[in-house]
């Protein structure tokens, strides 16, 4: 039909670069069964009277479904519900088994949940190549504030609010200048404040923020040695952390297995102090990122992951299972 010669692939990749939410649409095939799949197609067409749009492949097995079921439901994920956007992308498979669903209009299986749910009922069906468009006449609805899940270049994606209001706009002499926009002042000046509010609980257990660090590296990590201790908190601890180390074998903290570079673990006091002061430091994470907008928390997590990446990819060998090599400079060691 088309007279254009496209390269599939990069046409594809070409509407991939239109961000869209991500939805998963239900229905009830003639036998009662639920039915469902997950699309972006998904789209707005009216206010008054209320429309909704979306195309489904021909080659969906859905399809016989949706032609013999007048009523379906349109829900729009949160940005944590990406795995039942996996599930629901699986071809035929039992993609209801232990989901607990509600029964819509004409019993329509209706997925918890979600951002918004839309109940419709087809108004228009129409041919489009290989897809095929159903229009929607949307007869009840509900919504939840929530963060998005975002569809971008064939990948999942975070989405969030440009200028919060609660950031005030930039005093005219910093424009342009090394100051508050500086990565290393926002990340610095929040690693104390955070760090800050956890301190009265180190104080109260009688620690360092050395001693908490060597102690939670070794409540994720047991039997780390001294040199992977070295090589993985090299440039943080150095010669601090060989004192923490020290100070917490003396108080009965940490004990060492034999060898040369005998293994450290923590005793059962040390792990009873360093849980309480980790218990502590998630209630304070908790708090601070309350005070965030929805979903705003795990898109700050996902960037400062792959800003640690970048910056220190020693970093995450030191959580893999395989012990780190005892790379480290001489110097560092805290042997
Ligand atoms: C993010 C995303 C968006 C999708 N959007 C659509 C869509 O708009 N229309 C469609 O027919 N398939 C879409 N799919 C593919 C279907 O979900 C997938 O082919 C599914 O296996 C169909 O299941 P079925 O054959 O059991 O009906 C999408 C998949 C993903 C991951």
């Amino acid at each position: 039909m088309s007279e254009t010669n496209f390269d599939a692939a990069e046409f594809r990749r070409a509407l991939g670069s239109f961000a869209t939410g991500v939805t998963i649409i239900t229905t009830r095939s003639a036998d009662g069964a639920p039915v469902g799949l997950t699309v972006n197609s998904f789209n707005s067409v009216s206010l008054n009277p209320p429309l909704v749009l979306w195309s489904l492949a021909t080659s969906s097995l859905s399809l016989p479904a949706f032609q013999s079921s007048p009523n379906w439901a349109v829900h729009v994920l949160a940005a944590d519900q990406h795995g039942l956007s996996g599930r629901f992308a699986k071809r035929g498979e039992d993609k209801f088994s232990g989901l607990d669903t509600e029964a819509g209009i004409d019993g329509v299986p209706l997925l918890r949940g979600c951002m918004a749910r839309f109940q419709c009922r087809t108004a228009f069906q129409y041919e489009g190549g290989d897809h095929v468009i159903f229009i929607g006449e949307v007869r009840a609805f509900d919504r939840n504030d929530a963060a998005p899940l975002v569809f971008h270049g064939g990948r999942y994606a975070h989405a969030t609010l440009r200028d919060p209001p609660e950031v005030q706009p930039r005093s005219a002499h910093l424009e342009g200048s090394f100051g508050d926009h500086f990565l290393g002042y926002q990340l610095g000046r929040s690693h104390f404040r955070f760090l800050a509010q956890i301190r009265r609980y180190l104080t109260d257990a009688h620690l360092s923020d050395e001693d908490f660090y060597v102690l939670s590296a070794l409540t994720l990590k047991p039997g780390l040695s001294t040199a992977d201790l070295d090589a993985g908190m090299a440039g943080i601890l150095d010669e601090s952390g060989h004192r923490a180390v020290e100070s917490l074998l003396q108080r009965g903290l940490v004990r060492r297995g034999a060898g040369s570079d005998a293994e450290l673990e923590l005793t059962d006091s040390g792990r009873d102090s360093a849980l309480r002061v980790i218990g502590a430091a998630k209630a304070v994470e908790e708090q601070v990122l309350q005070r965030l907008g929805p979903g705003e928390a795990p898109v700050l997590k996902s960037l400062l992951a792959r800003l640690l990446n970048v910056i220190d990819p020693a970093a995450n060998a030191l959580w893999q299972e395989k012990n780190l090599d005892a790379g480290a400079p001489a110097a560092a060691r805290m042997r």
